[in-house]
């Protein structure tokens, strides 16, 4: 039985297209579902060309009423039977009480390295701090703010001429091979975690 995957998205969900492509063949999960909390998402319509189901739940008409837009969420993602939630690109803050819910069964995507550079700006803050090197982490969801055990990372050398912009341009090539290594682990109950560096391949 193929493991039911939820995507979550805000954006333009490049994340979420290498997800979906990723799961064919002898992956050990499928898409069922994307749910943006932004009806104007750009990922959606690429969600629904890949055949993929869509819902929204607009966060704006919740208002601070965060509990009742985790409640909606969480009800959506039930309704579709999804069993493993893939954050990819979502900008809403989760509360313990939905990642508490979801705990060992919800995935996230972060531009950094993690434990650096936790929350926004990673590529300026990598910039700034002149790191030699910068990444991407896959990571288990807890209530601590993209501090739950790692799974995954991926990494890529800082030039001297780079901008926030070109190294978030380098990066997401890194996290479209990343996200899906680690979920292709993470579905068959591997949680060895999968590193990466440009110019390889090959998983570890
Ligand atoms: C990705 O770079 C992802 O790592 C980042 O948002 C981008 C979404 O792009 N996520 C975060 O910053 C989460 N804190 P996409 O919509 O094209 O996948």
């Amino acid at each position: 039985m193929s493991r039911r995957v939820g995507i979550l998205i805000s954006g333009g969900g490049s994340n979420m297209v290498a997800l979906v492509k990723s799961m064919t063949g002898d992956h050990p999960a499928r898409p069922v579902l994307v749910l943006s909390n932004d009806p104007e998402a750009g990922g959606l319509a690429k969600a629904e060309a890949l055949g993929v189901p869509t819902a929204v739940v607009d966060h704006r008409p919740f208002g601070k009423d965060r509990a009742g837009f985790e409640a909606e969420l969480d009800r959506v993602l039930r309704e579709a039977g999804v069993e493993i939630v893939c954050l990819a690109g979502f900008m809403r803050i989760l509360t313990p009480g939905f990642t508490g819910k979801w705990a060992g069964r919800m995935l996230n995507i972060h531009p950094s390295l993690l434990p650096l550079y936790k929350g926004l700006h990673t590529y300026a803050r990598a910039l700034e701090a002149g790191d030699a090197e910068h990444g991407c982490t896959v990571h288990e969801v807890t209530a601590e703010l993209d501090g739950g055990p790692i799974l995954g990372q991926a990494r890529i050398a800082i030039d001297k001429s780079d901008t926030p912009e070109s190294l978030a341009a380098r990066l997401l090539p890194m996290e479209h091979a990343l996200y899906p290594a680690v979920l292709r682990r993470y579905a068959a109950d591997d949680r060895r975690p999968v590193f990466l560096s440009a110019g390889t391949s090959a998983l570890s």
